[in-house]
Parts: C-alpha cells; structure tokens; sequence
C-alpha cells in the first residue's frame, strides 16, 4: 500500500499468514493503510522490539499481534509502546488455539493487549476493532462502520426471507 501505514500487524511465523489475511481483507475494506511482517517473540526478539519502538514515530496508532502456541508475541510488543495492542490467538498446535488464548489474555495487571477469538473470526474482528479505534475522532471512517453494520443486518435479513422460502418448499 502507498499511504502511510496506521496499523502494524505482527505474526510470530509466515504459518500464521493465511488466518491474519483476515485482519487486512477487514482493514482494506476500510481504506486504512497497515505494514504487516512476521516476528517472533522467541525466534526474533531483537526484530520484533525494534518493529515496535519505531512503531509510533513511523505514525502507527494500533498494533495487532498474531501468533500461536506459548504466544508472549503480543505482550511482548505491549512492553516496548503505550500504543493499543490487539492480539489474534492462532490455532498453531494440538491445543487448538487454547494455549496462544490464554496466553495472550490472561496478561498481568498495567501490560493490558485486547485478545480476540480464536482464529479467522479473532483475526478478521481484530481489523474492525481496530477501524472502531481509529474511527472514534474520523467521522468519515465511522460511516464507513455504520454501513458495515447495515449491510451485514441486510445480509442476514436475505438469509432469513431464504430459509422461510425452503422451509415453505420442503414442508409446506
Ligand atoms: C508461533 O509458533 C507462531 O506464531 C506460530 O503460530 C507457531 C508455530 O510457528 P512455526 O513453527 O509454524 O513457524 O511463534
């Protein structure tokens, strides 16, 4: 993307890459511009405080961390800036994702990151979260969430004029 990034979004391994494709599919649909690279807290812990202490001077106003098993990647980033962090759990290991969820949220007191669900619906609500954040002083951006809703309402509307059809065919 050519404008200057808001968002960084860290994933501790290029495996995490196909669930946080959610999280930039909800950010392009917002038109806001991230940077996204991979960074681990335990493989690259140099890289990933540097991605973070230059964080708010490159003019970011939200991390979002994704990463899986022992995930310290989002508590790790929330250290080095007093910038929000949201943290996506990755379901990584034969622990489905419950390991890097109570990791991420069960952080100590006065280090807080905001951890979503599990997976692509943790990955893809980690972009929308963060359009809420910066939408609280962007007025265009805040209509943009108003139709976000709307148009969701709508869909679920159509789904369910679509079941009252099928159940009128199958047991009427
Ligand atoms: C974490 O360990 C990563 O976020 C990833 O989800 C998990 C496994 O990493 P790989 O071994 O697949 O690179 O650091």
């Amino acid at each position: 993307m050519n404008e200057t990034p808001l968002v960084g979004i860290l994933m501790g391994s290029d495996n995490d890459y196909e669930i946080m494709k959610e999280t930039a599919v909800a950010l392009k649909h917002f038109g806001i511009p991230f940077e996204m690279t991979v960074s681990s807290a335990h493989r690259t812990p140099e890289r990933t405080a540097n991605f973070v202490r230059g964080a708010q001077e490159r003019g970011i106003k939200v991390l979002i961390a994704g990463a899986g098993a022992a995930a310290h990647l989002a508590g790790v980033v929330a250290a080095e800036t007093t910038l929000p962090v949201i943290a996506v759990p990755i379901d990584a290991t034969a622990l489905n994702g419950m390991d890097a969820l109570l990791a991420m949220v069960q952080m100590p007191a006065g280090i807080p990151v905001a951890t979503m669900a599990i997976g692509k619906a943790g990955a893809r609500n980690a972009g929308i979260f963060t359009a809420q954040l910066l939408a609280v002083d962007d007025v265009e951006l805040s209509k943009k969430l108003v139709q976000f809703k709307a148009d969701m309402a709508a869909g679920v509307e159509a789904k369910a004029a679509a079941l009252d059809k099928r159940l009128a065919q199958d047991f009427s």
